[in-house]
Parts: structure tokens; C-alpha cells; sequence
């Protein structure tokens, strides 16, 4: 990620961007990994940090980096600023897991020390080259402020925890010249890299020029000796920087693929984070390898409007595959939608989405995502509501569960299609359609979902909804997640966010999974069993801890058959 346009956040960047010490106490003792640590409550001074999500200690955190698994052990790395709550001094932070769920904090990997990154050591990815052996590719800031490509080593391959890793003494190795037509300031976030048949890796590292984004193509036969190609894998004009490419092979059946494969019974995703909207966005399509280019398939919409991880809150994302559960894995940085200034007063900011699985919709036109099944081994005390109908005007309250540290599954069917409300063609937008038509609208076929995060005579929550129209030939699925009552706390951010869930009708019943994850001040909400995502920040100011509740509900004129609904409180994770 770039900096913040904001003056202030560059100045606080500019005061202090040369090399600083870290904090000693960021470091924890080896020994300590194995020592468990005792679930507690938030302190009441901190009701906003989660319970189950991965944040560090204190301070900023934005980007996920360079994620992988070396002998059996998950890495995650994070842009990090030792120094505060706000962007700034970014280093390589590090924390290791067994499970995705519990993690270990380690020294902080890469940090300035080279005239190639003394301004910063940005985003990367890590590859895991011939013999598994990692290699890190990430963005530098040397002395001109110019933005150019680094390679850091493991130091010690017999460690599984990779906690030093050592830079190459030929930094950068990708870097702008007079003549390469790069421009210094928007040449950053290497991706993991493949290799093609040929022998040769392959990296795109994310630019524009102009309005044009691009992802411009490096090969390399030995990753020291990087050569730009003459044209990028692919580029777009009107999308504006493009952030945090993403480049891997899915397939309908859901299992994952080393980022190297191709072949007739792949796709491939390209993923960038669009600086301009800060949006995930990602198209399917095809890498012809031969001549070295990405072409999205025909009907995929590039930029603003095209396919979105999360329809939320949810940038700078990274995937990565696992050799061990043959799956590929999606990290994203969930930004907070608080103030700055409260963003220093409770000392932290940004938290990493439970990490999902991706794979390809039986439709071939877009992905699938849906959590890693290792988080569930933290559900407990389930709750469950049986088949019933949700009558107009409902709002029934689950008990039972600590409904602001939860998961919940719910599924409804909607049967009366006919009394269905006409789709105006006019709605292009669902975010503004979700803004206008928010909880409180009546309708027919809904609103009807959740309640969560909900103060005691609801004047809090966050709805999480469903509503069905009637289109020209189909029926269109809105799904909402409505923050305009999160909270009394009126200095936050609280944009409404939609979507619309290609789902059809079978035999005359629609049916809608909804799975919510609720932890204290982030609701990760998955659709129509992981066709959208919305994740959404709230910072209820009543709806903390046990007073917070959790509920079920149907606003439309339309009964709502609630076939099931599996909810359970979750326990801590140890991070
Ligand atoms: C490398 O790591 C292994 C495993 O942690 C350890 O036993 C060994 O002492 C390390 N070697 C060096 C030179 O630090
Ligand atoms: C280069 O990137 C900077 C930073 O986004 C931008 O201000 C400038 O206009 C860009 N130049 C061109 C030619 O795209
Ligand atoms: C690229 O897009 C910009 C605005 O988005 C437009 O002004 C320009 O003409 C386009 N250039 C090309 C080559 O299409
Ligand atoms: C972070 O959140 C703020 C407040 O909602 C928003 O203005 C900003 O664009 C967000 N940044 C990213 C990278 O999502
Ligand atoms: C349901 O609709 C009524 C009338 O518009 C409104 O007062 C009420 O707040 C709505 N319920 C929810 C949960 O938004």
C-alpha cells in the first residue's frame, strides 16, 4: 500500500523514515512459543479488539506479505510500523502458526538497512524456489524516495521459524531507469514468482502509467537476474494504479494449485488492489504462456464494477498455496473505519480476515471463498434454531452465546417468488441500492437476515440481509451489510456495502446461506455459501462484550422460512 494521501500521515512519515530501532519487547523468547495463554475479555478500555482475528500487540498493521508454509509451519508476514498507530517506519513484522488460527510473534524480519529500502521495506511475497527452498521478493524505498524490487534470503534453511533472513548484496534487483519507461513512484508489491516451462521464473510487480494500470512482466533463469519484458502480462487503461497483484491457477473442483501450474483444465485469476477505489478486484481468464499474457475471458469487467473479493472492507490481499492441504489461501487487510485520532487513543489499527479458501464457481465465472475449516475448531456452547417461519416483522433474539465474539450459519429459503418486488434495470449499484433500501425499508421478499452487535433496545446493530427481486428473466439477490446503526458513535465510518448473489431458484425456492463471523468490532459475512463477502469495521458504544446480542429477522411483507441456524460462541485464539 502507498502511503495515506493524508498530509499529516506523510509528514509523521517523512519525520521519522530513516532506520529506527524497534521495540525489544515486539521480541518474544523461543521458549515461550509453547507456553499457552489464558483466555480473558478484552479490557473494558479495549472493546474493539478481537478475540479471534489476527492483529498484533499494538500499532499499524496494513498488508499481509509474503504468506507461505515451509516444513509444515504457516508464515505470515505484515507491513508494520514499530512506532505507532498510524502508517509509518514500515518493516516486515512476523508471526508463525501450525493452524492458521494460533500464532507465535518473531522478531521483525526485514526492516531498512540497505541503501535499497533505508525509506521502508513495502509489500512482497515469498516463492518457494527448486527444493522449497524461500526466497522474499519486496519493494524498497532508497535514498531518492524511488520504489524498486529487493530479494531477501532465509539465513538459516534448517529453521523452520525463518527468523533471519538475509538481503542480497545485488539490491534492487528490479529498479526504474531512464530508459525503461518505470515510473518510480507507482513500481511496487512483487508477486510470488512462477515458473514457466522454459526455466525461467516469471514476477509482476504492480504500476501504471497514466490512468493505465499494469502488471509489468520481470523473467529471471537464477531470481538474481531479473530482466523486464517488453510488454506487461496485462494492463488497463482507466483503472488507475494497480496495488498488490495477484497472479495463481484455480479450477472448479476446490482444491488449490501450486502457482506454477498451467494446462488446459486451469484458469487463472489476476487480482489487483485498485488504489484509486482501494478495492480487491480480480478477473478469471486464461495465461498463455508462450507469449507471456494474461487475457480475461469474454464478459469480465475490469476496474470499477468487475468481481470483488470482499464487497466490504478488504485490500492489499495475498493468496498462497498449501502443499500440505492442497488448497490455496487468501489473507486480506481489513483497514479500521474509525478516526485516526481514535486510531492512536486505543493504539492500534488494521487486522488481517480470517484467512478463506479460493477456488472457482461450478460456473466458471467467478470464485468461491469460504473460511479455513481450522477456525471452527474454536466454536463452542452451539446454539441451534430449528425450521420455522420468520413472520413479517420478526426480530427473534438467539440466546445463548457470546454474540459478539460468534460464528453463525443461517439458512433461509424464500418461497413466495411471485410476490417478488420488480428489479428496476436502473439499479447498476448494489452498494447505493443497500444504502437507500438499508434494514429499516420495508419490502416483500425481505429484508430478512441478522441482527449482530445489537444494544439491548437495538438502537445499535448491524444488519446483514437478504433482499429478492424479480429481474427481466431472473431473480436478483441483494445482499446488504447495513452499518448506518452500528454505533452511536457518530465519527466513524459507516457505509452501507452491497452486492448482488448469483443464485437460482430451485424448483420455485430460493435458498440463502448466510455465515457471519462476529469478533467484537469486525463482521466477515459470507453469502450464498461464498459467492460475496462483505466484511464491515463497527465500534458499538452498548453492544460490547456480554451486552451485545444477537438476532434474527424478517422486514418484508413475505414469510421466511429459517430452515436452520447453527450458532456458537468462539473462544480466543492465542495470538
Ligand atoms: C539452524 O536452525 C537449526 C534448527 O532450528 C538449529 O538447530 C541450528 O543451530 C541453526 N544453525 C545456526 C547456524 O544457527
Ligand atoms: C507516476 O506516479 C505518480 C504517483 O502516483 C503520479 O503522481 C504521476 O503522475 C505518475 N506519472 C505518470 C507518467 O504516470
Ligand atoms: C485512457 O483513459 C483515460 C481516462 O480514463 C483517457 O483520457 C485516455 O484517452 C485513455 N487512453 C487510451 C489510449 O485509451
Ligand atoms: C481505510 O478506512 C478509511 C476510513 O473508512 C478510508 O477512508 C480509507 O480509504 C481506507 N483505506 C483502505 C486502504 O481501505
Ligand atoms: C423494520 O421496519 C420498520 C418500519 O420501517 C422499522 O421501524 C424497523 O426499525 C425495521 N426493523 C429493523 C430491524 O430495521
Amino acid at each position: 500500500m502507498s502511503p495515506p494521501s493524508s498530509s499529516i500521515l506523510l509528514f509523521l512519515f517523512l519525520l521519522s523514515s530513516s532506520l529506527v530501532p524497534l521495540d525489544a519487547s515486539h521480541e518474544v523468547l523461543r521458549t515461550l512459543r509453547s507456553v499457552p495463554i489464558a483466555p480473558s475479555p478484552s479490557p473494558a478500555s479495549q472493546p474493539y479488539r478481537t478475540g479471534y482475528h489476527f492483529q498484533p500487540p499494538k500499532n499499524w498493521m496494513n498488508d499481509p506479505n509474503g504468506p507461505m508454509i515451509y516444513k509444515g509451519i504457516y508464515h505470515l508476514f505484515y507491513q508494520y510500523n514499530p512506532k505507532g498507530a498510524v502508517w509509518g517506519n514500515i518493516v516486515w513484522a512476523h508471526s508463525t502458526s501450525t493452524n492458521l488460527v494460533d500464532w507465535f510473534p518473531h522478531p521483525i524480519a526485514i526492516q531498512p538497512s540497505q541503501p535499497s529500502d533505508i525509506n521502508g521495506c513495502w509489500s512482497g511475497s515469498a516463492t518457494l524456489l527448486r527444493g522449497g527452498r524461500p526466497a522474499i521478493l519486496y519493494t524498497g524505498i532508497n535514498p531518492e524516495n524511488q520504489q524498486v524490487q529487493n530479494l531477501a534470503e532465509p539465513k538459516n534453511y534448517s529453521d523452520p521459524f525463518l527468523i533471519e533472513w538475509v538481503k542480497s548484496s545485488g539490491n534492487p534487483l528490479m529498479a526504474p531507469t531512464p530508459t525503461n519507461m518505470i515510473n518510480s513512484s507507482s513500481f511496487r508489491d512483487p508477486t510470488t514468482a512462477w515458473l514457466g516451462s522454459d526455466g525461467r521464473w516469471r514476477v509482476i510487480v504492480g504500476s501504471k502509467r497514466n490512468a493505465r494500470g499494469m502488471a509489468i512482466l520481470y523473467r529471471s533463469k537464477n531470481f538474481v537476474n531479473w530482466v523486464k519484458a517488453k510488454h506487461p502480462l496485462h494492463s488497463k487503461n482507466g483503472t488507475g494504479m494497480w496495488e498488490c497483484p495477484d497472479f495463481y491457477p484455480v479450477s472448479k473442483v476446490p482444491v488449490g494449485f501450486d502457482t506454477s501450474e498451467n494446462g488446459p483444465t486451469l484458469k487463472h485469476v489476476l487480482k489487483v488492489s485498485l488504489d484509486d477505489t482501494k478495492h480487491d478486484q480480480y478477473t478469471i481468464g486464461n495465461y498463455n504462456e508462450v507469449r507471456d499474457v494474461y487475457v480475461p475471458d469474454e464478459g469480465q469487467i475490469e476496474g470499477a464494477g468487475g468481481l470483488r473479493y470482499d464487497y466490504g472492507k478488504y485490500y492489499a490481499s495475498k493468496t498462497f498455496f498449501d502443499s500440505e492441504k492442497k488448497r490455496r489461501i487468501l489473507w486480506g487487510w481489513v483497514n479500521e473505519s474509525s478516526s485516526t485520532e481514535s486510531d492512536i487513543k486505543k493504539g492500534w489499527s488494521g487486522v488481517q480476515a480470517i484467512p478463506r479458501t479460493v477456488w472457482l464457481d461450478a460456473s466458471g465465472k467467478q470464485l468461491l471463498q469460504w473460511p479455513i475449516p481450522e477456525i471452527e475448531y474454536l466454536r463452542t456452547n452451539k446454539v441451534e434454531l430449528s425450521r420455522q417461519v420468520l413472520k413479517p416483522g420478526t426480530t427473534l433474539e438467539v440466546n445463548g452465546i457470546s454474540a459478539a465474539q460468534a460464528d453463525v450459519e443461517s439458512f433461509f429459503v424464500a418461497k413466495n417468488l411471485d410476490k417478488a418486488e420488480a428489479f428496476d434495470p436502473k439499479w447498476t449499484d448494489p452498494q447505493i441500492l443497500c444504502s437507500r433500501k438499508g434494514a429499516s425499508v420495508k419490502g416483500s421478499l425481505g429484508p430478512f437476515g441478522l441482527l449482530v452487535l445489537a444494544s439491548k433496545g437495538l438502537e445499535e446493530y448491524t444488519a446483514v440481509f437478504f433482499r429478492v427481486f424479480k429481474g427481466q428473466n431472473k431473480y436478483v439477490v441483494l445482499m446488504c451489510s447495513d452499518q448506518s446503526r452500528s454505533s452511536l458513535d457518530n465519527t466513524n465510518d459507516k457505509t452501507t456495502y452491497g452486492a448482488f448473489v448469483d443464485v437460482d431458484p430451485v424448483q420455485g425456492f430460493l435458498s440463502l446461506n448466510l455465515r457471519s463471523l462476529i469478533d467484537h468490532s469486525i463482521v466477515e459475512s459470507f453469502g450464498g455459501r461464498g459467492k460475496v463477502c462483505i466484511t464491515a469495521r463497527v465500534y458499538p458504544t452498548q453492544a460490547i462484550e456480554s451486552s451485545a446480542r444477537l438476532l434474527v429477522f424478517n422486514n418484508g411483507t413475505e414469510g421466511i422460512e429459517l430452515t436452520k441456524m447453527d450458532a456458537w460462541s468462539m473462544k480466543r485464539a492465542q495470538i
